[in-house]
């Protein structure tokens, strides 16, 4: 008898459906605000460098988050080819995440320091050079252009705003730490400094 009210009278069911979502938002999300795990750093935890910085902006650019996630799941296919599971502590700086959920390519949560940095500049460049059956695609004008440094430190003060402890001598030097021999650096330079980053402060004793 209710439940034919319910499905009967639209403007009901609209109330009870915003209820019902309401309750679940404050009972599963609302305590995550609030939990040390998700809002601690962890140890060790640095805001990125102007140069990685610029990096990240430029994976996020290109699509790379498009087809590599960076977000490891605690199951054992995973942490034996990925390394340690990914945990919220290590994400507190990221605006906006880029775990993602779609994996065309390896997850790269944990990538920083598995190759070097000329292969991935060789695998940038063609990823068939090192990879003959790959299908990611190549990115040859990262080569070529170059950042833009002015604006860097707003970028900086942007994300200070939303909590990440950059100081004002971080933003201040933001411009100068992108500039060497009198040049800009090459954004194929800041996407592998972002990459050699990723995922180094949390690894599995072997
Ligand atoms: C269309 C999907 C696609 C896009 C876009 C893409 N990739 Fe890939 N990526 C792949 C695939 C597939 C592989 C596996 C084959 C290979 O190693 O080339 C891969 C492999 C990689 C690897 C090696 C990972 C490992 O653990 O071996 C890195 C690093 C990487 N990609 C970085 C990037 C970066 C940086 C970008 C953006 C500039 C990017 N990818 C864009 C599909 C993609």
């Amino acid at each position: 008898m209710n439940h034919d009210f319910v499905e009967r009278n639209l403007p009901a069911m609209i109330v009870l459906i915003i209820v019902a979502i309401s309750f679940g938002f404050l009972v599963e999300i609302v305590p995550l605000f609030f939990s040390k795990d998700t809002n601690t750093p962890i140890t060790g935890l640095k805001p990125y460098t102007a140069l990685q910085l610029e990096g990240r902006d430029i994976y996020i650019r290109e699509g790379c988050n498009v087809c590599h996630s960076q977000m490891i799941r605690p199951f054992r296919a995973e942490t034996e080819r990925y390394g340690h599971y990914s945990v919220a502590g290590e994400s507190v700086y990221e605006h906006p995440f880029l775990w993602g959920s779609k994996r065309t390519g390896p997850d790269l949560a944990r990538v920083g320091g598995r190759y070097s940095n000329d292969w991935h500049k060789a695998h940038l460049y063609n990823p068939r050079d090192v990879v003959p059956e790959s299908n990611m695609p190549a990115f040859p004008w990262l080569f070529e252009q170059f950042v833009d440094p002015s604006v860097t430190g707003k970028k900086m003060e942007a994300l200070r705003s939303v909590g990440v402890p950059y100081t004002d001598e971080d933003i201040a030097g933001a411009a100068d730490a992108l500039i060497v021999n009198g040049q800009p650096v090459r954004e194929i330079d800041a996407l592998v400094a972002y990459l050699q980053n990723l995922g180094l402060l949390l690894t599995y004793k072997r």
